[in-house]
Order: C-alpha cells, then sequence, then structure tokens
C-alpha cells in the first residue's frame, strides 16, 4: 500500500513538474536599462496548450498548439485594423523553471532562440480597457500654419538616439544654415522612455539623462524640441506609452518644455479598434491643449480609419496617410505619388504627413533626393530630415536648405499640389501658390532620362505663363508658346515655379 502511494505521488510530482502553465517572461534588457519583454502565459490542459503571449507591444490569443513540454508550438493571433497579426514560438521545457522557445520575425528569416523564467501571475497582463470619451471638437492650437519643418531621430537612429546625438543636431542645425533655412523642431522620436515612478510619472532612460536641461539646450539655439508616445500601454519599440497617462504626461512634456508630440498608435492596437482611434486621439489632443504650452500635435496611425477626415477635430496638426518610409526610391515614390486624392484635407495648420524625409541617408542618389524633396514640397508636405546632421556632405544640405523649394513647401495658402498630367513613367504635377504663381513639378520615374512634351493647355494652364525659373537649376527658363518640353534625367525632377 506504502509503496503504491509512493509511486503515485512519484508520478503526480513529474507531471505537475513537466506541465508549461504559467507566466514565462523573457527578458532582453535594452543597454539603456529598459528591457524588452515577451510574456507567454500559458494554460497546459492534457495535449491542449492555451493562453496569451505578450511581445512588447503586440498581445496574441493563442489560436492553435501541437506537442507538450518535451517539444510544443503554439500560434498566437490577434486582430489589427482589418488584418490578422500571428506569431508562432516552439519550446521545450527545460527542469521546472526554464523554458527554451524560438520564434521568427516571417517565414523566411531564422528562428531567434530565447529563454523565458517563471514571473509572477498577472505580470505583463493587458491593462483593462479604459472608457472612450465622448466626441467633441478640440479647439485649433493655431500652430504650424505652414507644414512644419525640422529633424527627428528615428529614420536615421532608431534605437540609437541619445542626448548626446540631439546636443550634436542641435549644433549642426544652428549653424549649418538649416534652422536658419526654416527647420526647427528637433524631433526625439521612439527609444526615449523608461518605466513610469511611483506616482506614476514618465520618465527618460539612461540615454536622456535630464529632458528638461536637454530642451533648454535645443531651446538656446533658437529651436525646438518634439518628443514620442503612444495612446497605447506600449509604443512601437514596446517602451512605455501614454495610455491612462494622458494629462499626466502631458503636464510632463510642457514642464520639460517640449514643443512638439508624434504620438504613434502601435500599442493601443492591442486594446481598440480602428474605430475608436478618434477618440483616443482626442484625449491626448485635449490634454496637450489644457497644459497652456503650445505643443504641434502630430498624429502618427499610418493613414488608417480616413485620419485626414478628422484629424483636426482631435486637434491634430498633420496626420500620417501611410506606412513607414525607407531610404529607397520604390518606398519614396509609392508614398509620395499615392497622395493626390488627400489633396482637400491640406489646410494651414493641418496638414497630410507622408512620412519623414530619407535625403542623406545613403540609399538614394542626389537626383532621387532632389525628387524626394520637390515632391514633398508641391505635396504641402512637413520637412522633418531624418538624416545625420551633424556631419551631412554639402550636396545633400544644397538639396534640405534649397530656399526656392522651401518657398513652395512653405506657401502661406497651404494648397496640397496635385497631379495634373500623367503618360506612363511621366507626371505633372500642380500646386497652385499664393499671389496666383504655380509651381510645376515634371517628373520622369523611368531610370531612364526622357524628354518630357506638353502643352500648358494640357496641364490646365490656359495662358502661356508671364515668367518660368527653375528651382535646382536656379535659372530662368525662356517659355516660348503654348508647347513646353523639357528634358529629364531618369528618376529626377524638373521644377519650375511659373509667374502669372
Ligand atoms: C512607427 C512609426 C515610425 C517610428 C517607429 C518608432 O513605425 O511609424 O515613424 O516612430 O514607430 O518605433
Amino acid at each position: 500500500m506504502y509503496l503504491r502511494l509512493s509511486l503515485f505521488l512519484t508520478l503526480a510530482a513529474a507531471s505537475c513538474a513537466a506541465d508549461l502553465t504559467g507566466n514565462w517572461l523573457v527578458s532582453i534588457p535594452n543597454s539603456d536599462g529598459t528591457a524588452r519583454r515577451t510574456y507567454l502565459n500559458l494554460k497546459q490542459d492534457g495535449a491542449r496548450i492555451t493562453g496569451t503571449i505578450r511581445v512588447t507591444q503586440f498581445f496574441y490569443t493563442i489560436s492553435s498548439s501541437t506537442g507538450g513540454p518535451e517539444a510544443f508550438t503554439v500560434v498566437g493571433s490577434m486582430k489589427d485594423g482589418n488584418t490578422e497579426r500571428r506569431v508562432t514560438y516552439e519550446g521545450k521545457l527545460v527542469g521546472d523553471d526554464e523554458l527554451r522557445v524560438s520564434t521568427r520575425r516571417n517565414v523566411n528569416s531564422p528562428p531567434v532562440e530565447q529563454t523565458a523564467h517563471r514571473a509572477p501571475t498577472g505580470e505583463g497582463a493587458l491593462p483593462a480597457r479604459l472608457p472612450l470619451p465622448a466626441l467633441h471638437k478640440v479647439r485649433d492650437n493655431g500652430l504650424v500654419r505652414t507644414p512644419p519643418m525640422g529633424w527627428n531621430s528615428w529614420n536615421k537612429f532608431a534605437g540609437r538616439v541619445n542626448d548626446e546625438v540631439v546636443r550634436g543636431i542641435a549644433d549642426a542645425m544652428a549653424s549649418n544654415g538649416m534652422r536658419d533655412a526654416g527647420y526647427v523642431y528637433i524631433n526625439i522620436d521612439d527609444t526615449w522612455e523608461a518605466e513610469r515612478d511611483a506616482k506614476g510619472n514618465i520618465q527618460s532612460n539612461k540615454k536622456f539623462p535630464d529632458m528638461k536641461a536637454l530642451a533648454d539646450y535645443v531651446h538656446s539655439k533658437g529651436l525646438k524640441i518634439g518628443i514620442y508616445s503612444s495612446p497605447g500601454p506600449n509604443t512601437c519599440a514596446g517602451y512605455e506609452g501614454s495610455y491612462g497617462h494622458e494629462e499626466q504626461d502631458a503636464k510632463t512634456y510642457a514642464a520639460w518644455g517640449i514643443d512638439y508630440l508624434k504620438y504613434d498608435w502601435c500599442g493601443a492596437r492591442t486594446l481598440y479598434t480602428d474605430d475608436e482611434m478618434q477618440a483616443l486621439y482626442q484625449k491626448m489632443g485635449d490634454a496637450l491643449l489644457a497644459t497652456g504650452r503650445p505643443i504641434v500635435y502630430s498624429l502618427c496611425q499610418y493613414g488608417r480609419a480616413d485620419v485626414w477626415t478628422w484629424g483636426p477635430d482631435v486637434g491634430g496638426n498633420l496626420w500620417r496617410t501611410t506606412g513607414d518610409i525607407r531610404d529607397a526610391w520604390e518606398s519614396m515614390t509609392r508614398i509620395g505619388f499615392s497622395q493626390n486624392d488627400l489633396a482637400p484635407y491640406a489646410t494651414p495648420g493641418h496638414w497630410n504627413d507622408p512620412d519623414m524625409l530619407e535625403i542623406g541617408n545613403g540609399n538614394m542618389t542626389e537626383t532621387e533626393y532632389k525628387t524626394h524633396m520637390s515632391l514633398w514640397s508641391i505635396l504641402a508636405a512637413p520637412l522633418i530630415a531624418g538624416n545625420d546632421l551633424r556631419n551631412v556632405p554639402p550636396a545633400i544640405l544644397e538639396i534640405l536648405t534649397n530656399r526656392d523649394v522651401i518657398a513652395v513647401n512653405q506657401d502661406k495658402e497651404g494648397r496640397q499640389g496635385q497631379r495634373a498630367w500623367k503618360s506612363g513613367d511621366q507626371e505633372i504635377w500642380l500646386r497652385q501658390l499664393a499671389g496666383g504663381d504655380q509651381a510645376v513639378a515634371i517628373f520622369n520615374r523611368s531610370a531612364e532620362s526622357a524628354n518630357i512634351a506638353v502643352k500648358w493647355a494640357d496641364l490646365g494652364i490656359k495662358k502661356v505663363p508671364a515668367s518660368a525659373k527653375d528651382l535646382w537649376a536656379h535659372s530662368d527658363v525662356k517659355l516660348t508658346g503654348p508647347d513646353f518640353s523639357s528634358t529629364v534625367p531618369g528618376h529626377g525632377v524638373v521644377l519650375l515655379r511659373l509667374g502669372k
């Protein structure tokens, strides 16, 4: 009897030890004192594993599983707007306190091996969904009557941005002509955040020892400073978001001397649907206004839920219209040339944002970067440089600081240009400027040089313009009659300013 009982107990203990049930944490330290955390909250029920997987900003529910402690696979799934995201973890239990797992970024990438340990029950659980405010119109803050101009850390530095970089960029912008050409905002993007203190105040991480001092420094250079957060519990890079702390964070930003906020949907997708975005963006719009400090409000939710129809109502000054840009001709042109239908939504203080500039990041030619700058100027798009301005080749600086092109971008009437003509890879875009001038951009999207010939009438220009200036060649162009032709290099542009 004793033998049978002890055998039973041993077996029970063994099967208990070999159970996957538990809250498992993979914690990978970032060099800034924060950590990248993944929680696998598993429940093993015989041959079935259920539960959730939280990977930084994503929160998946396990939808299928196979295997057990010696070798298992779990697939998590979550709704993200109209699409479904999935993640797969394979793994095995080692001893009682170690879960070795591997996952892939996508089907073709190599597996990433990770080790998880047991974490307290409830840690990493998604916070409760807070009720949404009723919609109302947030008062216009009166800022950025022409498209904002400045610099943002993400395209070049991503997680490597820090206090020293920002100071260096401020020094450079104040002395290399960028500030004087109108680029005034220095925007710190994701990865500056640490966790909250005991009172719930957001703190900066080791990379930014003193945000107030940094803001003072940037201001002392005649520049302004911007910061980044998310309406969700986490940002895109998995750092602390403003969820449930909107007013508190807005006050902190104001106390630091922040002049611009980019507010990025990311982590909010785990709790809210796209239809609920407006209310969440409104919350922060109200909070920023309530601080009494002028803070530009930049909405970043990738152009979902027709943001251009409600962006101004939440106090937004600009709103991203697409997914992230890359430093590649294909990405830049796919985004830039797809903005035609949004033109009616741009008005002074409220801008469509086809994302930040990649000019100078090295993966496009100078000709292509001129096309980028011209297109963004025709589009009345924010001009937010994204390269390392501390060490910028003269040719790149010339592109970014071309005053004539900037004057098109900054035209005070703020009317966004549109496509006026297209033939294969050739496109001509027109922008109406104050005082009856017009900007005409003749784009050649093919790789070969082309002679592009049109009649002014084909562009809707009834009278032969009185004058034309080539804004890249810095020379006057002689107009001879109803026909116009121009030789445009492959992937290049001829940008003209026409006088009445
Ligand atoms: C998103 C945004 C980017 C950048 C990153 C930071 O992808 O669209 O512009 O802010 O997040 O994590």
